[in-house]
């Protein structure tokens, strides 16, 4: 029974998780259907679900040296802050698409490929596809080893999304620096890490 009770509870706190991720859009679009966006409220927009996109993935990244050294267990959460990342960043790109560009491939497929930035974030938003499709129980039950090893592309994806933010501005910004060191900082702790843990499976 307390088990029963205890997933129940897991569950509602996922779905918790949606429901408290999907409001910066919804204020968002609330705001921007509402006058509330300033002078450029496509740019805003674009901007906050791109941000956005960001702090889920950073987020998800969070997880484990929360549990590691502070001992704080989110695990159950991460797939919902994955997801929500993959979310915003596909929101971000149909932005992207529709109101900012207006679907005029003719100037979509160029920009896409000769402006660094945005090559970068489309190349980040790409290397989410196959994660956000293999986030499921049964794909990590049938890739078993690989996942793990698929499921590291995050680590790429987060670096070109930071590299992208850097890049969207000719100025470095205070939210900009705080965003950009938070990547650097759990990239830093993975690459440790795992320096420190190499020689320790030599020995063992
Ligand atoms: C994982 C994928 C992505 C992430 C995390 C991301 C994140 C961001 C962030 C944080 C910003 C700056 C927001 C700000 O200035 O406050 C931004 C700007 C921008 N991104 Fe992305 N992005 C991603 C993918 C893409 C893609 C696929 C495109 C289009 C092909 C794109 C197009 C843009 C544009 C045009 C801007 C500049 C908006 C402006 O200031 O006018 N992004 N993105």
């Amino acid at each position: 029974m307390a088990v029963v009770r205890s997933a129940f509870i897991d569950s509602l706190a996922g779905w918790g998780v949606y429901v408290v991720g999907f409001v910066p859009a919804a204020a968002s679009f609330w705001l921007g259907a509402t006058g509330g966006l300033g002078a450029d409220p496509v740019r805003a927009f674009e901007q906050t679900l791109g941000l956005w996109a960001l702090r889920f993935l950073i987020l998800t990244l969070a997880i484990t040296p929360l549990r590691q050294l502070a001992g704080v267990n989110l695990l159950r959460f991460r797939r919902a802050l994955g997801l929500l990342a993959f979310w915003y960043a596909t929101m971000h790109f149909s932005v992207y698409l529709t109101l900012d560009r207006g679907l005029i491939w003719s100037t979509i497929l160029p920009d896409i490929a000769r402006r660094p930035f945005i090559t970068l974030g489309f190349a980040a938003l790409l290397l989410l596809v196959p994660l956000a499709i293999t986030s499921n129980r049964l794909s990590i039950r049938r890739l078993g080893k690989n996942w793990r090893m698929l499921h590291r592309l995050v680590y790429v994806a987060i670096s070109l999304a930071a590299v992208h933010y850097l890049l969207a501005t000719k100025v470095l910004d205070p939210t900009q620096a705080v965003h950009v060191a938070l990547v650097a900082g759990l990239l830093g702790y993975r690459l440790v890490r795992g320096v420190i843990r190499r020689p320790e499976r030599r020995i063992a």
